[in-house]
Order: C-alpha cells, then sequence, then structure tokens
C-alpha cells in the first residue's frame, strides 16, 4: 500500500489544503493529514481543534485519516510506512522555505521523499494567515475556508483579538 503523509500546521485548514488533500487522495493509496507543531508559529487552535476541523472538511474521503505528531515528520514517515510527502507549492516564494526542509527530511530518512503539488490557481494567495487576519478584523471568510469551519473561526479570532497578548504568528 502506498501512504503519504501531508504535515501542516493547518491552523485553521483552508480551501488550499482541502484542494492538496483531494488530489493526493487520488494520487496514493491512504493519504494521513498529520498535524505538527511548527516552532515558528503560535497557533491560534488547539491541535484538537485543528484534527476536529480537518475531520470535518475531509469527510468523505475514504482513504483520508488525519493524525498528530510533536516530532520530526521524517520520523513519523517511518513510524507509518509511508513512501511520500506531499505538499503543496503556490508561488516561488514558498519555494526556498519547501526546497530545505524536503532535503532536510531526505537526510534525516532516505525513504522520506516529497512530493509537490502546485497549488490551483484559485487557491495562489490563500493562506491561513490571511484567513486569520481578516477574521481578526470581522472580514468575510467563505472564499478561504469551508463553510462547516467558519463559525467556529470567527469565534476564536474575535475572542484572540481582545486578548492584549495575542499576536498572530
Ligand atoms: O503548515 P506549516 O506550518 O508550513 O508546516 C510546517 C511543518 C509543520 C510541516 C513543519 O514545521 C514540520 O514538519 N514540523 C515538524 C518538525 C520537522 O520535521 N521539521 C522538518 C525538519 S527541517
Amino acid at each position: 500500500m502506498r501512504i503519504a503523509v501531508c504535515p501542516g500546521s493547518f491552523d485553521p485548514v483552508t480551501f488550499g489544503h482541502r484542494d492538496i488533500i483531494n488530489r493526493a487522495s487520488t494520487l496514493f493509496d491512504k493519504v494521513i493529514v498529520v498535524v505538527t507543531v511548527n516552532l515558528n508559529k503560535k497557533p491560534a487552535f488547539t491541535a484538537a481543534e485543528r484534527i476536529v476541523f480537518l475531520e470535518k472538511v475531509t469527510a468523505g474521503l475514504e482513504n483520508v485519516v488525519i493524525d498528530t505528531w510533536d516530532g520530526l515528520i521524517s520520523e513519523y514517515v517511518r513510524t507509518v510506512n509511508a513512501c511520500a510527502i506531499v505538499k503543496g507549492l503556490r508561488a516561488v516564494s514558498d519555494f526556498e522555505y519547501e526546497f530545505q526542509m524536503a532535503l532536510a527530511n531526505k537526510l534525516l530518512n532516505e525513504n522520506a521523499e516529497t512530493v509537490f503539488l502546485t497549488t490551483s490557481s484559485e487557491n495562489m494567495y490563500l493562506s491561513s494567515s490571511v484567513v486569520k487576519h481578516i477574521a481578526a478584523y470581522g472580514g468575510d471568510i467563505s472564499a478561504f475556508v469551508p463553510k462547516v469551519i467558519i463559525k467556529d473561526i470567527e469565534e476564536r479570532l474575535e475572542q484572540l483579538r481582545n486578548d492584549p497578548n495575542f499576536v498572530l504568528k
């Protein structure tokens, strides 16, 4: 069985992520979407909340499962015996960071091949940070995230906006 791992912060999952997960699910026998820890970021949602969002958004995709991991992704790949790490690439600005991570993951685990899927043009400028910024200002995020998670996102960002210690990172 060819298993792919699709790691990310998913804080929160967007139409861009959903598109990459959908397409990966047609290329591999099984896709494990893994909510990982990115030490450079301060998430707005707990890992448990992000998992629930992902479960709602991928409901109906039979070969997709959601998991969480707080270690190196190369180790996770080893643990589940995956053959690929799937990442979405938006613009040139993503490339250097993703290229660096792909090389590091390959050095850490010879079997951790990274497969890049180019984003769909409509999701080119979409990111979780943009979604959080718009929601923090009370803007309309319906063009960016699936309807089933909109209310939860709006409520959390309104709450965080009123927290003097919160910064979007
Ligand atoms: O969605 P993000 O924040 O761009 O995802 C980055 C993420 C979470 C995939 C990356 O930070 C990650 O893989 N974290 C786990 C630690 C790790 O394995 N880092 C790669 C070695 S350079």
